[in-house]
């Protein structure tokens, strides 16, 4: 960073935006492997808060990467880059009082651990959206799993580079039921957003 540089302080405060808002900002952040259900859910869920009145945003993985995050490959320097960026822009939307959504495999732990430190801890909610392997291999929904055993992809995760499981998530997901699992995570944000 530049050391000619210098923050403007804006007139209006986070808390205003928010208020605004009649909410409290937060970040869901779905973790999982590819193909384990984590933007349908984020999607589901986001679906039931903005039809309570929500303000949301959801951003997801393949979603970035066609814009923001293009640059971006699937090394472990990309993915940390990847997450770091995604991070920031956590922020921004955290600043402008808004719930954000944000489904990235999201492998590293450190990474993760980046953005809780990022956001005030308590802006950060983890959920692991925990489908075995063996399960999105099977589904595989872009035949990507199928490239990677064949050797076209590498660097896949699951495949040929590493899923650190996250230690201990807020939500834990490991039923498959798409509705079941989205009102679990609403009743958890119940006291969390409003
Ligand atoms: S992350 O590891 O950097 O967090 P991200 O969530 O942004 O990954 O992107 C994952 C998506 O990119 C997958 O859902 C999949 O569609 C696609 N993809 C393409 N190549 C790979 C790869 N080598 N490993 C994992 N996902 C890949």
């Amino acid at each position: 960073m530049s050391k000619n540089l210098t923050w403007h302080a804006s007139s209006i405060t986070k808390a205003q935006r928010a208020k605004l808002k009649n909410q409290k900002p937060c970040v869901l952040w779905f973790s999982g492997l590819s193909g384990s259900g984590k933007s349908t859910l984020a999607n589901a869920v986001e679906k039931k808060l903005f039809e309570q009145g929500f303000h949301t945003y959801l951003l997801d993985g393949d979603n970035v990467r066609h814009g923001l995050n293009k640059d971006l490959g699937f090394d472990e320097a990309s993915r940390v880059e990847n997450i770091r960026r995604v991070g920031e822009v956590c922020k921004l939307f955290v600043d402008a009082g808004m719930i954000v959504l944000c489904a990235f495999i999201s492998p590293f732990e450190k990474d993760r651990k980046l953005i809780k430190e990022l956001l005030d801890e308590d802006k950060y909610i983890e959920i692991f959206v925990d489908t075995p392997l063996e399960i999105c291999e099977k589904r595989d929904p872009k035949g990507l799993y199928r490239k990677a055993r064949n050797g076209e992809i590498k660097n896949f995760t699951g495949i040929d580079s590493p899923y650190e499981k996250p230690k201990n998530p807020h939500i834990h997901i490991i039923k498959e039921d798409l509705n079941e699992n989205a009102d679990m995570i609403l009743k958890f944000l119940d006291r969390k957003v409003k």
